[in-house]
């Protein structure tokens, strides 16, 4: 039987919407002791363990220099390389894990799988992207749009133009969770999940934001404070590339699109970028572009989210 340890896991956005103000500012605040030069070993001795089954630059390092930050340890664990890749089991896998270190995180294909490897640590599991959801990406995010704005998200309007990926989806629950709206222009048949979509409109419901769909990225752009993509092929769609250049032809941000867009707008993209297709160098290499920033924020964010699943004392869950 999956053991149950009260242990708090990070899976979707909807894990953290309560406490996303204290994570900012806490993220806020690591920032600037970094920049500083006073990082402070607050979780001295924790281990993490970091399961991939996908490429990754951003999220790998940012986890791993947090928790080297932190005091800790990180593990990069190739699923290839796991007995994972030979058949052993996500459970077992767990169970064995929860043994050697503090908490996993996991960037996964399926998210039936992230919920397994959940349900049978004894530790904490962080969602490092799976085909449902990115959660820590949107931390970095909201992190990015908060310094920008002075800590106001109300009154602030984001676009999303592109595919209703992983990354719209936490996108859509984090906006709606601080009461930022937010309007994302999707291609027919490419439209963020409608239970997704629903939990993000309970959301923001009580904090007065408004999540709209559309087609047209211009009404989407339209006297937006922030424009963000993600690109048209994410990892695992490849089989369906051609059809997908094909339907997201159109929705590029390029410097036209962007002179829609209010004059102090700026531009956000969680990266790799595909540059040509979603986005022109231009505006990726211009002056409006924070995804510089979101890149580093990466960082900060996965401390504040590992201080809040790690608790500061030690103590071994396990057998005898
Ligand atoms: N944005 C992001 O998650 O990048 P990586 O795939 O490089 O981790
Ligand atoms: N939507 C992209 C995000 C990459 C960080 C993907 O899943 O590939």
């Amino acid at each position: 039987m999956p053991r149950t340890s009260g242990k708090r896991d990070l899976l979707s956005v909807t894990d953290i919407a309560a406490d996303l103000g204290p994570l900012l500012a806490r993220a806020t605040r690591l920032k600037a002791e970094r920049h500083r030069g006073a990082v402070r070993a607050t979780r001295p001795g924790r281990n993490l363990a970091m399961i991939f089954e996908k490429p990754s630059t951003r999220t790998r390092t940012s986890f791993e220099v947090a928790m080297t930050d932190l005091g800790g340890h990180a593990l990069y664990l190739s699923s290839k390389d796991l007995q994972l890749g030979r058949g052993e089991t996500i459970a077992d896998t767990a169970r064995v894990l929860s043994r050697f270190v503090d908490a996993i995180c996991y960037r996964a294909f399926r998210h039936a799988d992230m919920v397994e490897l959940a349900r049978w640590a004894t530790v904490p599991v962080v969602n490092a992207l799976d085909d449902l959801e990115h959660p820590c990406q949107i931390v970095a995010d909201l992190l990015t749009m908060h310094q920008r704005w002075k800590g106001r998200f109300r009154g602030h309007r984001l676009a999303w133009v592109g595919d209703g990926n992983n990354v719209l989806h936490s996108l859509l629950l984090g906006s709606a969770a601080v009461g930022l709206d937010l309007t994302a222009a999707v291609p027919i048949g490419y439209d963020p999940r409608p239970d997704v979509l629903g939990a993000a409109r309970a959301l923001a419901e009580k904090s007065k934001a408004t999540i709209e769909v559309v087609r047209d990225p211009r009404e989407a752009v339209r006297d937006a404070d922030a424009v963000y993509t993600d690109v048209w092929v994410s990892m695992g769609d490849e089989a369906d590339r051609e059809a997908r250049e094909a339907a997201f032809r159109g929705y590029q941000v390029n410097d036209d699109l962007l002179a829609r867009a209010r004059p102090a707008a700026f531009v956000l993209h969680d990266l790799p970028a595909h540059r040509g297709q979603e986005i022109t160098d231009s505006v990726l290499d211009g002056p409006r572009s924070a995804a510089w920033d979101q890149a580093e924020n990466r960082l900060h964010a996965q401390k504040a989210i590992l201080e809040r699943l790690l608790p500061p004392a030690r103590g071994r869950r396990g057998g005898d």
